[in-house]
């Protein structure tokens, strides 16, 4: 639970930051909110402290329980965000000017910092408002980037407030500890689509989410990630570069392609292990009762990328099985040549594909097993990410 100092400025899009307050409320955050008097002309300090459940405070000149309230404040929360962040408050920001309550807290706060500007095109892209966010950055504000389109006043271009979700994404950034700075980390998810014909194709339940929440964890945690993902339906997590892929032979060609650039490999992916041997230029059509189609083994790309592998990387596979759980994942664990494995049981409902639970057991290269009981994936996947910490770098 963060204790968050939540600026309000005077823009149009001050009600955009209720959706904000409220997702953190939520999830139990504690909130402090500050608004300039000139944001309480867009939304009533009273809806800002009913939806954050929380103090809201405009008036600069009292004190709580004996002291001045922009220090009492400041000092009491580990992280600021200000939303949205007006061209006016930024320019008083960037002077160093102190004259509203936000501004004053502003000045004073010296934890984690996040700003979000939004405000209507010309102003935004006016080089002095350009500069004064540049000064801001230099003085330790994250800036979260407007976003493009409509304007509220009609007009078209860069202002907008970002999605809640971003900027939610982006406080939790900042709240977590970066220990995968500087590591580059490749991730492999979802499953792979063999084609039959130009309309059919085989393929498996994996729904991507392991792998995604994989690699949203690791961009939090500060590491540098590329998702080599499958066909699936989730939003790419931000920050995340994501290369889409269809088969099990293309999978192959960008993992290896992108092998020599990461530190940590985590194949999350379900590849085929088998493909059509003939794919078909027109559609098959339904002429007899019977349809036989032959497949043969798709390329292992873990075998594949551990004849290529720098001895600096760290390789880990998943292990997907319905039986002899242990058994088999230590067979795959040496066969493939892997440094770890997850082995998660594919047979049960409530974990592995398409679930947004898993169990798992991290298998260790020096025999070391981990048990991680049924948790959310997203959970899981940090759990993950610490066992590789404390397995691999010595410098993490
Ligand atoms: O995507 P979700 O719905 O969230 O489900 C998650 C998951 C169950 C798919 C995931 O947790 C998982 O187990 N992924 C691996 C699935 C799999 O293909 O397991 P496997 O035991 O068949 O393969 C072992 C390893 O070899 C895997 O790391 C796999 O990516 C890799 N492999 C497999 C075949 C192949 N041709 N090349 C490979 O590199």
């Amino acid at each position: 639970m963060a204790k968050i100092l939540f600026g309000v400025s005077g823009g149009i899009a001050a009600y955009k930051s209720l959706e904000v307050v409220s997702a953190l409320r939520k999830r139990g955050e504690e909130l402090k909110i500050v608004m300039t008097e000139e944001a309480t002309k867009f939304v009533a300090p009273l809806t800002f402290s009913v939806v954050g459940k929380c103090p809201v405070y405009v008036e600069p000149f009292q004190s709580i329980e004996g002291s001045v309230i922009h220090t009492t404040i400041s000092q009491w929360a580990e992280i600021m965000v200000i939303a949205p962040l007006t061209a006016n408050t930024a320019a008083k920001m960037a002077c160093g000017i102190a004259d509203n309550l936000l501004t004053m807290s502003a000045l004073a706060f010296n934890g984690l910092k996040i700003a979000s500007p939004s405000m209507n095109v010309r102003m935004y892209e006016n080089p002095i408002t350009l500069e004064n966010i540049e000064k801001l950055k230099k003085n330790g504000w994250h800036i979260v980037e407007p976003e493009s389109g409509h304007l509220a006043d009609g007009e078209y271009g860069k202002g907008r407030y970002p999605k809640a979700e971003l900027l939610i994404f982006e406080i939790d950034r900042m709240l977590t500890p970066h220990d995968y700075e500087k590591k580059k980390v490749l991730i492999t998810a979802g499953p792979t689509r063999e084609a039959i014909d130009p309309v059919r194709y085989v393929t498996n339940r994996s729904s991507g989410k392991m792998g995604y929440e994989l690699a949203r964890a690791a961009y939090l945690r500060g590491a540098d990630v590329k998702l080599i993902s499958g066909p699936v339906n989730i939003d790419a997590p931000y920050g995340v570069e994501v290369l889409n892929v269809e088969s099990a032979e293309d999978m192959k060609r960008a993992v290896l392609k992108n092998a020599k650039w990461a530190d940590i490999v985590i194949m999350a992916a379900a590849v085929a292990d088998y493909r059509p041997a003939h794919i078909s230029t027109s559609k098959i059509k339904k002429t007899s009762d019977e349809l036989n189609i032959k497949l043969v083994k798709t390329d292992d790309i873990l075998k594949e990328l551990s004849k290529i592998r720098l001895s600096s990387q760290f390789i880990v596979g998943f292990a997907a099985e319905t039986d002899d759980l242990l058994r088999n994942a230590q067979k795959k664990l040496k066969e493939k040549n892997l440094d770890m494995i997850i082995a998660n049981d594919v047979s049960r409902k409530d974990i592995g594909f398409d679930s947004n639970y898993n169990e798992v057991k991290i298998l260790c290269k020096d025999g070391e097993i981990i048990s991680l009981q049924r948790n959310e994936k997203r959970l899981i996947a940090h759990n993950i990410l610490d066992t590789i910490k404390s397995q691999s770098f010595k410098e993490f």
